[in-house]
């Protein structure tokens, strides 16, 4: 029986933290021993927001870098850089033709830059550029072109996915059953890992704990995780704790239920369970680490790969493509 198909997508907006790791790459790498896996590079994504042209270059390199490290296998994964399928553009611009302009006005990225321009008084689009407006157009194309059926993400990119099945479901209302409806997959442990600052972890927030930067960095912002101000002989709430709620996914199970224990006798610091939670970070990814070191050097192996799986992407999309254009009725045969 052919595979089903899981897909996804990140951004190459700064280097990956934990939050991408629990939420999208580990899930990820897992779905792919059952599923035929595509995950790419958002890079027209990630042009919503950067201006640095070399440095979103570095970084594209950078998110490839750190997939391989964590053991992605290319030969099994077909991992890719969006902009290197120029079809998505055709099927952008078709689903925009489907997607009713409320809904961009309803996604959550859109209306949040609105609400800050309305409560600072300005023009409500001030500063919002047509690209995050339709992004959630783009997101569907990345979806739709390939049939997938799941898409392995965090909680925020849900609505993203409810998008897409709206936009799925007005094309086929007209034209069949053409595109395949996906599911988003977001595991409920995982949805929202917290960052150093309590907030969802984001590289858009500096809030974020890398997976890979020396391990001198990593303790720095380990060591700068918020926490309450209860003296260490109260006890405490494991899970309304920010230093837990990272540690309790990277920890063995009995290593996590002996500290859920030691919170709940509190007589500790929170600098002492710092210290634990960067040992077992050290002991997760010390090893890779020098695997992605290794990776990021070497630009002629990592763009060799990326066009050869940009070449497989195209191929998978193709038949999609030419039923598409068959169903409007623009020229297909090509
Ligand atoms: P960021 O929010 O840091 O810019 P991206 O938007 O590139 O990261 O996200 C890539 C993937 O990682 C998405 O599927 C997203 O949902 C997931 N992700 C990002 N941050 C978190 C988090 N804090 N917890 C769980 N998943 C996350
Ligand atoms: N919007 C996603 C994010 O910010 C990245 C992304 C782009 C994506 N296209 C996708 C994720 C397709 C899943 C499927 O994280």
């Amino acid at each position: 029986m052919e595979r089903k198909i899981s897909l996804s997508g990140i951004k190459p907006t700064g280097t990956p933290h934990l939050g991408n790791y629990l939420g999208l790459i580990k899930p990820g790498l897992e779905l792919a021993q059952t599923y035929k896996a595509l995950y790419f590079i958002a890079d027209y994504h990630g042009l919503t927001t950067v201006r640095d042209g070399k440095e979103f270059e570095r970084m594209t390199y950078d998110v490839a870098a750190v997939w391989l490290a964590l053991g992605m296998n290319p030969e099994e994964v077909i991992f890719f850089r969006q902009s290197d399928v120029p079809e998505l553009f055709e099927l952008t611009w078709i689903l925009a033709c489907f997607t009713a302009k409320g809904l961009l006005n309803r996604a959550h990225a859109y209306k949040a830059a609105v609400d800050i321009n309305v409560k600072a008084e300005r023009d409500p689009d001030e500063g919002i550029n047509a690209g995050l407006y339709t992004y959630p157009v783009l997101m569907a194309a990345d979806i739709l072109l390939y049939g997938s059926h799941i898409v392995p993400v965090g909680e925020d990119q849900r609505q993203h996915i409810e998008i897409t099945r709206d936009i799925a479901m007005a094309f086929n209302n007209n034209y069949g059953e053409i595109l395949v409806i996906p599911e988003a997959f977001i595991q409920p442990s995982v949805a929202t890992i917290p960052g150093i600052d309590g907030r969802k972890m984001s590289k858009s927030y500096d809030n974020v704990i890398p997976i890979f930067a020396p391990a001198s960095q990593v303790r720095k912002r380990v060591m700068g995780i918020v926490t309450d101000s209860r003296p260490p002989e109260q006890p405490k709430n494991p899970d309304e704790d920010n230093i837990f709620n990272i540690y309790r996914h990277f920890a063995l199970p009995e290593e996590v239920e002996a500290m859920r224990q030691k919170y709940l006798r509190g007589g500790f610091g929170y600098g002492e369970v710092k210290q634990e939670l960067f040992n077992v970070l050290e002991r997760n990814f010390d090893a890779a680490r020098n695997r992605y070191e290794a990776f990021s050097k070497d630009r002629a192996y990592l763009e060799k790969m990326l066009l050869d799986g940009a070449e497989r992407a195209r191929a998978m999309g193709a038949p999609l493509m030419r039923k598409v254009r068959k169903a409007v009725g623009v020229r297909f045969n090509r």
